[in-house]
């Protein structure tokens, strides 16, 4: 077992009561740092920088070097995986992805498969150049899109406010859905496990787009299939991050996974109660406090903070740092936490 230098992140992550709270950023590797943009320019676009190892290694160190944060996370996208079973994606600047194909009935079922560990080799290569750089200074977090979330962008083919098309087949084709859930969870999990293998050590499942669907849909449509992952993924502790799903947080009573991640929508308090005692619960700032002044910062960081109790929570924002954030202002956030006693 390697020896960690900083590994505060992961024995909170375990449950374990640790000296102060650890904290790393959604979105950190990328988005805000002149130094990705730098780097990024050296791909001819964002997929080939993704499927890019040393680039891909580069960029996910710049946080763990000018942020301090308590851990890496592997620079690459969620939609590497249904690029793996046979749907390419683009990404199309200032706008997001696009896939040319999509998949919708069980005809377009045909062209697409579960996948095997040869279709994503460049993210596990990436992710065991970043240990070696790394040299134990933080942990490494791997990461893949939860199932319900993947399925609504290869239906839908884009990002949208309201994921018509990728709800609409919940209604209509519940067994083609379930059937494509299926198979991306079959894929998540080899990928996640494969990650691991290549020295991930924790993982976080992003549930981006469950906050727009019914509490029932959630549980039929969602949460099982995060259950598998949860189960199949061994060795490490797992995050899932439920975006806006407030409405399903008591589900997670007893759910196999170790941390779940909060958005800034509801407040520790009620989120504890819901979740029980013995999760760690990660989050929850809302990112737009990146925009207040420092002073305001500090202020609303300590009291999220003391929102918390001190013990079994993860600081983080409650989503992905906005791209046109001072890379100062994440700086504080993350200094304050590391500063803070309880
Ligand atoms: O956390 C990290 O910094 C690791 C890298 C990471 C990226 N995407 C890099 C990226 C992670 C964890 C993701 C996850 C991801 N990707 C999610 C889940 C998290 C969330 O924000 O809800 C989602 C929904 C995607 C899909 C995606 N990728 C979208 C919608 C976009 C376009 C807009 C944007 O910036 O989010 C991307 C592009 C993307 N992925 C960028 C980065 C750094 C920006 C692309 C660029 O460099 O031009």
């Amino acid at each position: 077992m390697e020896m960690l230098k900083n590994d505060v992140l992961l024995r909170a992550a375990r449950g374990e009561k640790t000296e102060r709270t650890p904290v790393w950023v959604m979105r950190q590797a990328g988005r805000i740092l002149p130094e990705y943009r730098a780097v990024r320019e050296k791909a001819k676009d964002f997929v080939a920088f993704v499927k890019n190892p040393e680039l891909a290694a580069e960029v996910t160190l710049q946080p763990v070097d000018i942020l301090g944060v308590d851990a890496a996370i592997i620079f690459s996208d969620i939609l590497v995986i249904p690029e793996a079973m046979g749907l390419p994606y683009e990404m199309q600047e200032k706008r997001g992805p696009l896939f040319p194909e999509t998949v919708r009935s069980m005809q377009d079922l045909a062209h697409i498969r579960v996948c095997h560990t040869g279709d994503y080799q460049y993210v596990l290569d990436a992710i065991r150049l970043v240990k070696r750089e790394l040299n134990g200074r933080v942990p490494l977090i791997g990461f893949a899109g939860a199932p319900w979330t993947i399925f609504a962008y290869m239906t839908e083919g884009a990002g949208s406010k309201t994921f018509s098309v990728a709800r609409s087949l919940l209604y209509n084709a519940p067994d083609f859905s379930h059937t494509l859930l299926q198979q991306i969870t079959d894929s998540t999990i080899l990928y996640l496990q494969d990650q691991v293998v290549a020295g991930a050590d924790v993982v976080q499942v992003f549930d981006s787009w469950a906050g727009i669907l019914s509490p029932e849909q959630y549980k039929v449509f969602a949460l099982p299939y995060i259950r598998q992952i949860c189960e199949a993924v061994k060795g490490v502790p797992t995050i899932v991050f439920p975006k806006g799903a407030f409405f399903a947080l008591q589900d997670f009573n007893g759910f196999p996974c170790q941390v779940v991640g909060l958005d800034w929508n509801m407040t520790p308090q009620w989120s504890r109660e819901q979740v029980g005692p013995a999760k760690v619960l990660q989050g929850n700032m809302d990112p737009a406090l990146l925009y207040a002044s420092f002073d305001t910062i500090k202020a609303e960081t300590k009291k999220m903070l003391d929102a918390f109790g001190g013990s079994l929570h993860i600081a983080n924002l409650g989503h992905g740092v906005y791209p046109d954030i001072d890379k100062d202002k994440v700086k504080c956030f993350v200094d304050t936490v590391k500063e803070y006693r309880h």
